[in-house]
């Protein structure tokens, strides 16, 4: 199962300047919670926007650049090497950039899309969920509060 993780404002927006654009921490509790004890493959770009790698999580980096390595990290040259090197019985987490899901849509099963209901600037957008291919199958909305300066919505979506 090749899943596909985001956070995306209303037009897409996914980042700005290398960083996330809202500090949602209910959001972050529940990608924890789905990523904890899997493999998470990103882009080179994703990773260095980490202050460190996280916790409980194997990390799999995908680079054009022959010579970089990370301790404790797998690095590898594609999308297609990083799915040869991750478990094929049990969830497998794609965690971003913008580049890297754009090329996983085709290969992805299930997208858990969070839907921040904003209109943000951004220089990194999710790729347009084509309804065509994809089909909601849960959501889940969280309201803004003191904590969340935004509201979103859980969206989870099945390839059809
Ligand atoms: N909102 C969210 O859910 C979310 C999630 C993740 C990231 N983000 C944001 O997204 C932004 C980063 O995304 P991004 O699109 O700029 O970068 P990215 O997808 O994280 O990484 C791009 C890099 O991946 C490598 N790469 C891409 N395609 C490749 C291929 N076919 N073969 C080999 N290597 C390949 C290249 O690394 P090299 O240059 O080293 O060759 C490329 O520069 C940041 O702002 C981050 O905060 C948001």
């Amino acid at each position: 199962m090749i899943i596909l993780i985001a956070a995306a404002a209303e037009n897409n927006a996914l980042g700005k300047d290398n960083d996330l654009l809202w500090h949602l921490p209910d959001d972050f509790k529940r990608f924890k919670q789905l990523t904890s004890n899997h493999y998470i493959i990103m882009g080179r770009k994703t990773f260095e926007s980490f202050p460190k790698p996280l916790p409980n999580r194997t990390h799999v980096i995908i680079t054009r650049q022959k010579d970089y390595k990370v301790e404790n990290c797998i690095v590898v040259s594609g999308l297609k090497q990083a799915l040869e090197v991750s478990p094929k019985n049990e969830a497998v987490f794609i965690i971003g950039g913008g580049e890297i899901y754009k090329q996983s849509m085709e290969i992805a099963d299930l997208i858990e899309l969070t839907r921040v209901h904003t209109t943000i600037e951004a220089d990194t957008f999710f790729p347009e969920i084509d309804p065509n291919d994809w089909k909601l199958l849960s959501e889940e909305f969280h309201p803004k509060d003191e904590k969340h300066q935004y509201s979103f919505t859980y969206q989870t979506f099945g390839k059809k």
